[in-house]
């Protein structure tokens, strides 16, 4: 089939090339001419493990296209995908001028059936939203071509993306078009085998089921973050809760790992936006408030345990910081704990000396030169002449260190661990003073 994409960010890039992946013919739009170029030549702008060799085999095999030419966007495909960014406005409102804008560009410019795919995080009612704007286009151009506009919500998983969408768990697609359900249905028919993996549905509900699933998933780890901290206080080991509550089915394992708080493109954005959305039909979103505010909160913890340990003034101290990015495998730092990290220990007088295995031209790029930051070629090199190591992202490669080089490297062997990477009875003997999230023994001394 054919397929147009607009926007070339996360979610544009990993839809229009998986899709090119299994043999459709696809045209991705952008407006930025740069981006454009290093694309047709495979280079892509992100970070995203499995993603730049497939386009440059689908750009090889013809099947794959990038261009700024919206007339040749809107002629290409006859499902017209939108995956433009939704910015966050100061209140937590998505903002849709880029959306609303690719519509317009739709509706002036088609000449035939099309079917318009709403894959951006959009609030409920914005597939209306586009539905006007093309209406509008038409009629100023008296034509009276049909369209149809669906929701089609992605659950792309960074670092996990491409994986994710060559083996969803599921396709969620809103409309009330049977014209749209079937090209939806051939479209997806290769990533659909086995056992039906499509979820029809109204529009309104595909586009709330986006938020309720990203605002559940965020509820998850803000409820494992408060039982860890009521843990600290009550001298219980929050791993251990863990493994007693995951054991019931109806809870489970994933996504209850406590730590230093949810970060990335989608979580705190998609939680502001829903406690907005509901604020707009006169509803508090209360359970909803309370998860960000958890997980502000939770981004803060190392910060305290840092001053339990040292005092309120850092001056003069060094520590040593592994993980940067806001998760393993990506160098995304939008909303990383890291940063609130980095940020409070600046404030307290302190330098940070920092290793990550991707994120680190991000870091620099956000943060410049600054004295009090020093980024170092591998993790062992941040550990040198530093008062304490500092974990905020669980790499694989962090999981088991030298413990003896550690000791022998840190001015003072003091780890405190944001992802409960280590046995704290096992660091105990090799004589670390070990702070992690909610774990018994080692946070004791702070109740
Ligand atoms: C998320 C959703 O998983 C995805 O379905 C949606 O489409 C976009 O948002 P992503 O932001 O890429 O994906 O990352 P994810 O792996 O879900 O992690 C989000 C954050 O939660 C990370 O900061 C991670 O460290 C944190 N997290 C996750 C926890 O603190 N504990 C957990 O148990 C799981």
């Amino acid at each position: 089939m054919k397929v147009t994409v607009f926007g070339t960010g996360y979610v544009g890039l990993v839809t229009g090339t998986c899709l090119a992946d299994v043999g459709h013919d696809v045209l991705c739009v952008d407006i930025d001419q740069k981006k454009v170029d290093n694309l047709n030549n495979g280079i892509i702008p992100i970070y995203e493990p499995g993603l730049e060799s497939l386009v440059r085999d689908a750009v090889q095999n013809g099947l794959l296209h990038f261009t700024t030419d919206p007339k040749r966007a809107v002629d290409h495909g006859e499902l017209q995908f939108i995956a433009v960014g939704t910015p966050s406005g100061e209140d937590g409102s998505a903002d849709l001028q880029y959306v609303v804008a690719v519509a317009k560009t739709i509706g002036e410019l088609m000449d035939g059936y099309k079917v318009v795919v709403n894959k951006s995080t959009v609030p409920v009612g914005t597939a209306e939203k586009v539905q006007a704007a093309i209406t509008e286009q038409l009629s100023a151009r008296k034509s009276s071509l049909a369209f149809d506009v669906v929701s089609n919500p992605e659950f792309l998983k960074e670092g996990a993306a491409v994986n994710d969408f060559m083996k969803p768990d599921r396709i969620v697609v809103g409309t009330d078009s049977e014209q749209a359900e079937k090209r939806l249905r051939e479209l997806y028919a290769p990533f659909n085998r086995n056992h039906d993996r499509m979820v029809f549905m109204d529009v309104r509900s595909a586009e709330l089921t986006k938020y309720a699933a990203n605002a559940m998933l965020a509820t998850k780890i803000s409820f494992i973050n408060e039982m860890a901290n009521l843990a600290e206080r009550l001298g219980a080991d929050i791993e251990q809760v863990r493994n007693g509550i995951g054991a019931d089915p109806r809870i489970g394992y994933h996504f209850i790992y406590p730590g230093c708080g949810y970060g990335g493109s989608c979580f705190p954005k998609d939680v502001k936006a829903l406690i907005n959305i509901a604020k707009g039909v006169d509803y508090s979103a209360n359970l909803m408030e309370a998860v960000d505010r958890v997980n502000q909160a939770q981004k803060s913890r190392l910060v305290d345990y840092i001053h339990q340990h040292f005092g309120k003034d850092l001056n003069g101290k060094t520590f040593a910081l592994w993980g940067l990015a806001f998760k393993p495998n990506t160098d995304d730092m939008r909303e990383a704990p890291s940063r609130v990290l980095m940020e409070a220990l600046w404030a307290a007088g302190a330098k940070v000396q920092a290793f990550d295995p991707v994120a680190m031209e991000e870091t620099q790029h956000i943060y410049g030169l600054r004295d009090d930051l020093k980024l170092t070629g591998t993790k062992e090199a941040a550990l040198e002449k530093a008062d304490a190591l500092v974990i905020c992202t669980e790499w694989k490669n962090f999981r088991a260190p030298d413990f003896e080089l550690l000791k022998r490297t840190l001015n003072a062997p003091v780890i405190f661990d944001g992802r409960n990477l280590y046995d704290p009875a096992r660091l105990e003997e090799y004589g670390f003073e070990y702070y992690a999230v909610g774990r018994g023994k080692s946070v004791q001394r702070f109740s």
